[in-house]
């Protein structure tokens, strides 16, 4: 079997460590399913983002939905980054975090009123609206309260991302944004309501992108468009070019930001604007993994294998969702012959599965197995279905650890759920 190292997860003496500290003992002393994040890793992409775009004014919002403990939100914050933030919840977690809410951009294709408030009252950088009746509502609400709302027009670019279509985002046919066609108009009918600024204009063209082309059309059309709304007159502060930077799971050859910031920087000169960058996947996915014990293993009539572990579609939904490949490999290495196998969860569904077909050395009962790349859009997408427990997350740093979140417990899953009296 092929085994995933990196500077963060490496095997020494047959052990694979999360930087220095071995992840045996992480399973033993908390337990399985368990999440275990790298921090140099995601201050090592961080600053290796920031350092490719070092030449012209920007600023990196890390989007908190790929990994929104609060933790690791405030390494990004720490390290002088801002936040996105798609929802009140995570709106609530970035400001748990300690972020200053004029680092944090307000998103989401839906907002609610009441989130649209929220937003307005605790004073967000910005709030980027994808709509015309959101630009219409934002103004509405911004005027009962007596603010100006700083506002950026989320454009959808219509430019294919060649990405996995659920996490594509940057089409026409997509629900994101506001259509690349009818945006000028609305900017500029957009510019003469009362309670808004036009501060910028925005695009995130999708998710796992592996090639650089996807975002050099879409950023040239956005400049286009940006350089049209600047002569008439409207002066906007930034471009946003969303997230969207792909990385390595199984084979693809994602570029490096450096190679982004050749392509990218010379468009961006041609305007006088701050560029944000909103990356989620980028700074945390292949800093965490899952770990998961072996709990039991069968074969059947036809040959084949099952491997039954204790970490399932409640902890790592994507391969689920998006037959998504995430590398498994054994904790500890030994020396046995490689197998073909489906790894599967205990959750009731066929669909719940973390690999099938999959050659891994052969497991036995009690192995620690490692999920890789899990730092992002895993422990997110966790749900208690089937009465599942969310499992912990442990924070590395060199050969120090942290518990950042305890396994729930059973009290948890029932938050303020209590037998009403029905009888009459
Ligand atoms: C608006 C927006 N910004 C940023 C991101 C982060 O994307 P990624 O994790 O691919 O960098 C997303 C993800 O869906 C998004 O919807």
């Amino acid at each position: 079997m092929e085994y995933f190292n990196s500077d963060y997860f490496t095997y020494s003496e047959n052990e694979l460590l999360c930087e220095q500290v071995p992840l045996t003992k992480l399973a033993k002393e908390f337990g399985t399913p368990l999440f275990v994040y790298s921090k140099n890793f995601f201050v090592d992409r961080y600053n290796e983002l920031s350092e490719a775009f070092k030449e012209i004014n920007h600023k990196i919002f890390y989007a908190s939905k790929a990994n929104f403990n609060i933790n690791v939100i405030k390494i990004f914050n720490d390290l002088g980054g801002g936040v996105d933030v798609n929802s009140a919840g995570e709106l609530f977690r970035a400001l748990k975090a300690g972020v200053d809410p004029q680092n944090i951009l307000l998103t989401g294709v839906g907002k609610t009123d009441d989130e649209i408030r929220l937003g307005l009252e605790k004073n967000v950088h910005l709030i980027k609206a994808e709509s015309e009746e959101e630009v219409l509502a934002i103004d509405k609400i911004a005027g009962e309260m007596g603010k100006i709302a700083s506002v950026a027009i989320r454009i959808n670019p219509d430019v294919d991302p060649k990405t996995h279509p659920y996490i594509s985002t940057g089409l026409a046919e997509n629900k994101f944004g506001i259509d690349s066609k009818l945006a000028y108009d609305l900017i500029i009918r957009s510019s003469k309501l009362e309670n808004i600024e036009l501060t910028g204009i925005d695009m995130h063209i999708g998710s796992q992108i592996t090639t650089i082309e996807p975002f050099v059309e879409a950023t040239i059309r956005m400049v286009e468009l940006y350089k049209k709304i600047q002569a008439a007159g409207i002066s906007l502060k930034h471009f946003d070019i969303g997230g969207g930077i792909g990385v390595l799971y199984k084979d693809e050859a994602p570029f490096t930001p450096k190679e982004l910031a050749d392509k990218l920087i010379p468009i961006f000169m041609q305007i006088d604007a701050e560029i944000i960058f909103e990356p989620g996947r980028f700074l945390t996915a292949n800093g965490g993994v899952l770990l998961t014990e072996v709990l039991f293993t069968k074969k059947n009539s036809h040959g084949k294998n099952f491997t039954v572990v204790d970490a399932a579609m409640t902890e790592l939904l994507r391969p689920s969702i998006y037959k998504a490949y995430h590398h498994i490999q054994p904790v500890l290495k030994k020396d046995r012959n490689d197998v073909i196998m489906d790894v599967v969860g205990p959750v009731c569904e066929s669909g719940d599965y973390l690999a099938k077909n999959r050659t891994i050395s052969k497991v036995s009962r009690k192995d620690i197995l490692a999920v890789m790349s899990a730092g992002a859009y895993a422990m997110v997408m966790s749900s208690n279905y089937n009465g599942r427990r969310r499992p912990p997350e442990i924070l590395v740093d060199k050969n120090k650890y942290y518990l950042i979140r305890s396994r729930e417990t059973f009290e948890h899953l029932l938050y303020d759920e209590e037998i009403i009296d029905l009888a009459e």
